[in-house]
């Protein structure tokens, strides 16, 4: 069977991660999260007192970008956790704080230079399947199979609110609904590599679509692919 690289984008919140895991899992293949990468960077400027709410010490970042070392590993449930050099940050990096650091990030170039020169290598020998914003566009325009996954505002923000309430945290839905449109404008608006969908990437809208159901129509565009 053939080695592809599967490029899943989308909307934050619209279940990339799970569809992307899932995927990787059957196929053998190995998964990199993307936006951990980009909020265990925005995990570093908070720990580091560079980000307020009205701004990020750019320069401070830029002269450290080549010190930020993001490594994923599996933890005892054959999960991957994120580490941010050295010290496992899975827990720290998923909260709503760290999440609008990300999306400030990632709108400067340097981040974005460095963050998808990593990424590229770890694709050099494909059987990888990678989420974010910009794979099938930037980081792998050769994908050989692209999704753009999308759902609608609300239903996003209902499932994250579900996450986080089973994490035991509490935030009400007009919070979270107003953080996922905030991220989709800035994550659609930057000037550096503004999501949008790579001219031959499937559209999968998963509003309406249960997990297996989800999990069929990618393993069937695969199984086309491999
Ligand atoms: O996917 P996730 O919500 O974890 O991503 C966090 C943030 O990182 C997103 O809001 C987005 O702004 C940014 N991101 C990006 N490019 C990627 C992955 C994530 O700009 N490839």
């Amino acid at each position: 069977m053939k080695k592809i690289v599967v490029a899943i984008d989308g909307f934050s919140s619209c279940g990339k991660s799970t569809m992307a895991k899932e995927l990787a899992r059957e196929a053998g293949y190995i998964y990199v999260d993307t936006g951990a990468m980009y909020r265990a960077v925005s995990l570093y400027c908070i720990q580091n007192g560079w980000m307020t709410d009205s701004e990020i010490n750019a320069e401070e970042l830029e002269k450290h970008i080549h010190s930020i070392r993001i490594e994923f590993k599996p933890n005892a449930e054959g999960k991957a956790d994120t580490y941010l050099n050295g010290q496992n940050v899975e827990n720290e990096i998923r909260t709503l704080e760290v999440a609008n650091g990300a999306s400030r990030v990632s709108t400067l170039g340097f981040v974005r230079r460095e963050l998808v020169r990593q990424q590229q290598l770890m694709g050099v020998e494909k059987g990888i399947v990678m989420d974010g914003r910009d794979i099938g566009t930037v980081v792998f325009p050769q994908a050989e199979l692209k999704i753009f996954l999308t759902a609608s505002p609300e239903i996003r923000a209902q499932r994250r609110l579900d996450e986080m309430a089973a994490k035991g945290e509490k935030v009400d839905f007009e919070e979270v609904l107003a953080n996922v449109k905030e991220r989709d404008e800035r994550d659609q608006t930057r000037a550096e590599s503004p999501l949008r969908k790579a001219d031959d990437a499937i559209v999968i809208d998963n509003s309406a679509l249960s997990r297996s159901e989800q999990t069929e129509i990618l393993r069937t565009l695969f199984a086309e692919k491999t």
